[in-house]
């Protein structure tokens, strides 16, 4: 399938990954519909696509929020007629231990990072299913594989994702809608400036490991290919997605390697 002409629909597109997605999704000859809470970062990202010759419209949402979807839903589809693909790309990251966080930033990660992609998704398949077509695109995590110091509500909602997204895929393909997920390593993003730590507030730091990673328009690049070759599996990064299959072969080596690494 060749992603062009096609209404894309791409949440967490304020900044980072989404933000690189909606770039080259609309260089490529789409219209992209950049979805975030944000207004102001998402008018800057819809004006450099529309400099540059893309077509791209602002709808601000926040995931935590399901009761406004199906407005959002309406708009879309006055506006442009169709919901092709949609991106769940939106979600925050964790800095802190299980042992000191309340269960309540557990469940705020659930929230944003999984049930606000569920809920999307399941009031958006309606219209796909009314198109006889439609791509549903999921972004996990490397920690939506394994387990991570210091990110455990945050892998566990990330694993969650994989259930429910690579069940969807099962279910949906007869009725012709392809489900792809998308598992980054270290991507080159705020992420860590706006995970939540013990405290459910802003870590505020930039993690070194991110600062190092793969770059979000090379990591974009990537995950199009993969949703173009109806991938299931997108796995985007460096050596840091080995420690996927060291986990999986050498499970005893994957714990010696982690404990080497300073948790932040
Ligand atoms: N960077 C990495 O190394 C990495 C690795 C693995 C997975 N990921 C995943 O990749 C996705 C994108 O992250 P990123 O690295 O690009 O980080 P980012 O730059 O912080 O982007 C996160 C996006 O999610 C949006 N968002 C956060 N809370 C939201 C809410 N309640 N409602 C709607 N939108 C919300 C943010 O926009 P607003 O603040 O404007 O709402 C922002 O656009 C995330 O799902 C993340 O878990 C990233």
């Amino acid at each position: 399938m060749r992603l062009k002409d096609k209404v894309v629909w791409i949440t967490g597109a304020s900044s980072g990954i989404g933000e690189a997605l909606a770039k080259e999704i609309a260089k490529r000859g789409n219209t992209v519909i950049l979805s975030a809470r944000r207004e102001d970062e998402l008018n800057r990202v819809a004006q450099e696509i529309t400099q540059g010759g893309g077509k791209a419209d602002v709808l601000t949402l926040d995931l935590t929020k399901a009761e406004e979807f199906p407005a959002k839903i309406e708009h879309i589809i006055s506006k442009h007629k169709s919901i092709d693909v949609l991106v769940n790309n939106g979600g925050i990251s964790q800095r802190s231990f299980a042992r000191d966080t309340p269960i309540d930033v557990d469940r705020k990660m659930f929230e944003i990072n999984f049930f606000g992609a569920v809920a999307l998704t399941k009031q958006v398949l309606p219209v796909m299913h009314k198109q006889s077509y439609g791509q549903i695109v999921a972004v996990s995590s490397i920690v939506g594989f394994i387990g991570f110091s210091m990110r455990t509500a945050y892998s566990a909602s990330k694993h969650a994702m994989k259930g429910f997204f690579e069940s969807l895929r099962i279910e949906e393909a007869p009725l012709g809608i392809q489900v792809n997920m998308v598992y980054p390593g270290s991507i080159q993003t705020n992420i860590s400036k706006f995970a939540v730590n013990e405290k459910g507030e802003a870590h505020d730091k930039q993690d070194r490991r991110q600062a190092g990673g793969m770059p979000a328009d090379q990591c974009a690049r990537i995950i199009v290919r993969g949703m173009e070759r109806n991938k299931a599996d997108i796995l985007v990064g460096r050596r840091e997605l080995l420690l996927v299959y060291i986990r999986r072969y050498f499970p005893g080596l994957f714990y010696r390697l982690v404990a080497r690494i300073k948790p932040t």
